[in-house]
């Protein structure tokens, strides 16, 4: 831990477009305040490759507050730094020191394609959920919250499933890099609460189908994922999915499928 400023080295893959070459390149970076985030010590670095002539290194973020889930980067070899219930914009400058040499590179996953630099395509984890990641209702009145009552351990656990920022992290942790931390997390949300059973198994099939087609592997229960997740998403939901996987499979029929039955 420091409190003087600092002087990193840094170590940053660059990659121009998707098919180009990707390199580590090296990078000093002076003046670095403890109280800096990761994201505003690259904010420093970039406004000094600006200032050169360079140009700047590209990488996705936007709330910086852990919400939105935009700042996927792993951090010497670990997703978001490797730091428990912490996403790379929360993470602080005050955790290195003084001369650190810090590694930064881009979600490496088959199912990720790099777009530029640090910034990776995600797009995918998008198109799961587009597949069955909601419930359909009728718009009208707000109802009354007490009219559908759910047990607060149903309610909680609903809750925990939905703190799911959709950041990748889980699949660029996993050695398969497979998404089904991020569908169990989606699945799970749904199954638990009574609006979501009437698409229930049409959702679950829907959706790992297309987490398949994509390119994301399955699950051989490394664990990587929920012990790198930022939101402390358990890799139970996963049970959860794969059992609802299996009940779907036994009740729903190709013929509902196409007729968009639920
Ligand atoms: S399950 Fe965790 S690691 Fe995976 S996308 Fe959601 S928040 Fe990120
Ligand atoms: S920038 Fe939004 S979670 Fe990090």
């Amino acid at each position: 831990m420091s409190s003087e400023n600092m002087t990193l080295n840094l170590k940053i893959w660059r990659q121009k477009g998707k098919d180009a070459e990707g390199k580590l390149v090296d990078y000093r970076v002076e003046n670095v305040s403890p109280d800096m985030s990761f994201l505003e010590m690259i904010d420093v670095l970039n406004e000094q490759l600006v200032r050169k002539g360079e140009d700047p290194i590209a990488f996705d973020h936007d709330c910086r507050e852990g919400i939105c889930g935009m700042c996927s980067m792993m951090i010497n070899g670990k997703a978001h730094g490797g730091y428990k219930n912490t996403t790379t914009c929360q993470v602080h400058m005050r955790l290195y020191k003084d001369g650190d040499t810090i590694v930064v590179e881009p979600w490496k996953a088959a199912a990720f394609p790099i777009v530029k630099d640090l910034a990776v395509d995600r797009s995918g984890l998008d198109k799961v959920i587009i597949a069955g990641g909601y419930i359909s209702a009728s718009t009208g009145n707000a109802q009354d919250a007490n009219a559908i009552l759910i047990p607060k351990p149903i309610a909680d656990e609903a809750m925990d499933a939905a703190a799911c920022i959709g950041c990748g992290a889980c699949v660029a942790s996993c050695p398969n890099g497979s998404a089904m931390l991020f569908m169990g997390a989606k699945v799970s949300q749904l199954a638990l609460l009574p609006q979501g059973q009437p698409e229930s198994a049409k959702r679950t099939l829907n959706m790992v189908q297309t987490h398949d087609s994509l390119g994301f592997g399955n699950c051989t229960n490394h664990a990587e994922c929920e012990a790198t997740c930022p939101k402390g998403i358990s890799i139970e939901h996963i049970a959860r999915m794969n059992r609802e996987y299996l009940k779907a499979a036994f009740t729903y029929h190709e013929k509902d499928r196409s007729d968009g039955g639920a």
